[in-house]
């Protein structure tokens, strides 16, 4: 008698019992950038089919987040003008904080996360102040949080700080308690990688770093333990979530992070993920729907618990549609 695992394929139905891996829309989170003004609506040439947003036109959007069944909205914002140490970042009447304000009055029930870093406010386009040419780690604590606070008062429910400074979560978490707001949950980009797929991020965001990179201060794609001493450190610290960045090369980092930690895990499908997938996809060269489809399932089967992507209204369609 021989074992036969292939009786398990046999028949649709019979592969849809024995799934050990199945979505959700409620998993997924549509990254947005806002822009200030009015009436933006448009195209990031690097990521065909993601928009820019005014908060005005903002709305739009989270009506097919809405109908889609994501869970929530991460927002990026574009300031008009940019200085040294990124003091757009909390602005009251800052793009992203003034996108909260509009999209949590009218979707109160979906989730609002805000991007918390300085890169995309700086002129220098680093994550945080500049000491000479290095980033200030101790000065710039203090800003992140302020730029948390000013979104979680503009209504976030969630603050994601993806600047890699040591310490900011207890910071943020410090500044978030005492101005009232204990809600408020920390999703840490703990695990972030100095990766090449932010390339097109850098376009959309308009955040290259002016001279050198960002070494410095984010993750060596050669390490995975010091991945599980960043995790432990943001839990310590008061993360209630963590992130690993980017997703589909790092499925053995989410994996790692799963089994070594007890909060829920995100993996974020970057840029520059979304951009190869688009790019092939047009040449004829892999069907988009399946690509996307199956590397959501792989970061999921490797221990994701949300998505963030790009991909995330039309995953959403097709877990509705059967397609994964
Ligand atoms: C800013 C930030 C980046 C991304 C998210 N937050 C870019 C970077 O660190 O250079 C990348 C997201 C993407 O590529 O989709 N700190
Ligand atoms: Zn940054």
């Amino acid at each position: 008698m021989i074992s036969r695992p292939r009786r398990l394929r046999r028949t649709a139905a019979i592969r849809d019992m024995v799934r050990e891996t199945r979505l959700s829309p409620s998993m997924l989170v549509y990254p947005v950038f806002i822009r200030e003004g009015r009436n933006v609506f448009e195209e990031i040439s690097a990521m065909p089919g993601q928009m820019r947003y005014s908060p005005d036109t903002f709305p739009r959007i989270l009506e097919q987040v809405t109908e889609a069944g994501v869970s929530g909205v991460l927002l990026f914002g574009l300031p008009e003008h940019k200085d040294e140490i990124g003091s757009r970042a909390w602005a009251e009447d800052g793009a992203v904080q003034q996108a909260l304000r509009v999209g949590k009055e009218r979707f109160p029930e979906l989730i609002f996360f805000g991007d918390v870093c300085l890169c995309e406010y700086t002129s220098h386009g680093h994550c945080g102040v500049l000491k000479g040419e290095t980033v200030d780690n101790d000065r710039t604590l203090e800003l992140l949080a302020r730029a948390a606070v000013s979104q979680a008062a503009a209504g976030a429910d969630v603050v994601a700080p993806s600047d890699m400074m040591d310490g900011r979560v207890g910071a943020i978490r410090t500044a978030l308690d005492a101005a009232g707001m204990e809600d408020t949950l920390i999703f840490s980009y703990a695990v972030k990688y100095a990766s090449a797929f932010y390339g097109p991020f850098r376009e959309a965001a308009d955040s290259a770093p002016a001279f050198g990179d960002r070494r410095g201060y984010q993750m060596d794609p050669r390490n995975l333990r010091e991945a599980l001493r960043e995790v432990q450190l943001d839990v310590a610290e008061g993360a209630d979530m963590v992130m690993v960045k980017p997703g589909l090369p790092y499925l053995d980092v989410i994996r790692a992070v799963k089994e070594k930690s007890c909060v829920p895990v995100g993996a974020y499908s970057v840029s520059g993920e979304y951009a190869m997938i688009k790019a092939a996809a047009a040449r004829g060269w892999v069907d988009e729907c399946r690509a996307a489809c199956e590397v959501a399932v792989c970061l999921v089967r490797a221990g994701a618990d949300v998505l963030i992507t790009y991909h995330a209204l039309e995953l959403a369609r097709w877990i509705r549609e059967g397609m994964l």
